[in-house]
């Protein structure tokens, strides 16, 4: 089975199937039909083949905030688009023959990246507020079903993202379950400070003879960014007798290190869109298959109800799909690069620490965490003398650091501990990723450089 639509270069772009029914995205053009004239000397990706893959970014920003968003590359864009055109130019033949199978090649692939023991273990999903929204409505029946009794506890960090502690209310509070936030230091200097602070919050959860049932661990928190110890935490959660644990992972794939069975969580969801390259949207939700996990159901009900979260989770009503079959596309961009997604991973953290430490010496000041506790974002404090006194304040000075000096980069605000006078009450939070070059943080450390000797605070905004 072929289509040959065209892409944007002039190529046939076509989707072959081969013998185990998986799809793969050929070009018809001269790399297909004829040898290349000037034999390579390295078959990785090179820096202009990178540049061109993300030739679409706006060149007149330095986006050093992959976190929030990622990015797609030209190669997996053509990838979406055929897919679209296959399924527009035939979409009973689409619906039939090939979304099912589009679909479970990408569970398979997700499977192995992730080492599941099971792809029916691995259900994909538009996001990780999705997958949230997943696990807590499981939560929240089994509160007012009377499985769980009212005032047993959710347990969640006080870092976590704001998205989901809204749906913690929403699902669980509603139902008659206490939330407790385990409250972090930032910044932080050891897994121990976070390990400590998480003890004492199942404590608290088990007093008067509650349970806690559910516990929401993020991966790596988004503002401030931190990566959390949660194969230590779920091991702990497992000799305290929480009954669940979901760790919510939208920076888990291509940024951190994700292997289901040394974690060990019973649910755990990770965007595929932050840095794994897919377009929006698609993340991962990862069921452990145990006697436990009997009611989890996407919250949009369709025809396969009841059919197990994947099968369920693979037809949600029309809609466009191919976030969700470009998977093997990603894999084969991933693999121009040297050791795959893991060299990227590797290099992305290495680099995103040197520039980190560059300009927290430049500013004078110091990193919110040691290295080992960043993947590939990691936050600096920004001067004092900026005055960032609330979060208002650092939307307006990233909006002007966006305006006035083309930079892109979130700003966390760290409220002061009582008198405290003088400390650092902004941090930047950075990202690498493999589109970014040393001039983007240059760009920062002369903005923020010269914002500082002009005498700028954020209160003359
Ligand atoms: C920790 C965390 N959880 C959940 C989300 C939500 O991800 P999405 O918007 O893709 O659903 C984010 C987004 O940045 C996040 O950082």
């Amino acid at each position: 089975m072929a289509s040959s639509p065209h892409n944007h270069h002039g190529h046939d772009l076509e989707l072959e199937e081969d013998h185990n029914n998986n799809h793969h995205i050929v070009l018809n053009g001269d790399s297909k039909t004829h040898p290349p004239k000037k034999p390579r000397l390295s078959s990785f990706i090179t820096e202009s083949e990178i540049r061109s893959e993300f030739a679409h970014h706006d060149p007149a920003i330095a986006r050093i905030n992959n976190g929030s968003f990622g990015s797609c590359p030209g190669f997996v864009m053509e990838a979406q688009r055929a897919w679209q055109r296959k399924y527009l130019a035939q979409p009973d033949d689409f619906y039939v023959n090939g979304l099912k199978k589009g679909i479970l090649h990408s569970r398979t692939i997700i499977k192995d990246l992730i080492n599941a023991e099971h792809v029916d273990e691995v259900s994909i999903v538009d996001n990780a507020t999705t997958a949230a929204a997943i696990i807590l409505q499981q939560t929240s029946w089994a509160f007012s079903e009377g499985k769980y009794d009212k005032g047993d506890a959710v347990v969640m960090l006080h870092y976590a993202y704001g998205a989901v502690k809204k749906s913690i209310e929403a699902y669980v509070t509603r139902a008659g379950g206490h939330v407790i936030e385990v409250p972090l230091p930032f910044p932080v200097s050891s897994n121990e400070e976070i390990i400590n602070e998480f003890r004492l919050a199942l404590e608290r959860g088990k007093r008067n003879g509650k349970r806690v049932r559910l516990a929401v661990i993020d991966h790596v928190t988004s503002m401030p960014c931190v990566v959390i110890p949660i194969k230590e935490l779920v091991k702990i959660c497992r000799e305290e007798g929480v009954d669940q644990v979901f760790v919510d992972a939208a920076h888990g794939i291509g940024c951190t290190d994700v292997d289901m069975k040394e974690i060990g969580a019973d649910y755990y969801a990770s965007n595929l869109h932050k840095w794994f390259f897919c377009p929006p949207s698609i993340a991962l939700l990862y069921c452990r298959k145990s006697p436990k996990v009997s009611d989890l159901h996407h919250p949009v009900v369709s025809h396969e109800y009841g059919n197990g979260l994947a099968v369920e989770s693979a037809w949600i009503g029309t809609r466009d799909y191919s976030p969700q079959l470009v998977v093997p596309s990603v894999l084969e961009f991933v693999n121009r690069f040297e050791d795959g997604i893991e060299g990227i991973k590797r290099r992305n953290h290495e680099k995103v620490v040197k520039m980190g430490k560059m300009l927290a010496d430049a500013w004078g000041t110091n990193l919110g965490c040691p290295p080992e506790m960043c993947a590939s974002m990691i936050m600096i404090g920004l001067p004092a003398c900026l005055g960032i006194s609330s979060e208002k304040d650092t939307l307006k000075l990233r909006t002007h650091l966006r305006e006035k000096f083309g930079v892109e980069v979130p700003i966390y605000y760290r409220v002061p501990k009582n008198g405290e006078v003088g400390s650092i009450t902004g941090y930047a939070r950075i990202s690498h990723q493999v589109y970014n070059k040393e001039n983007d943080y240059i760009r920062f450390r002369d903005a923020v450089k010269q914002l500082v000797s002009d005498g700028f605070t954020c209160s003359s905004l």
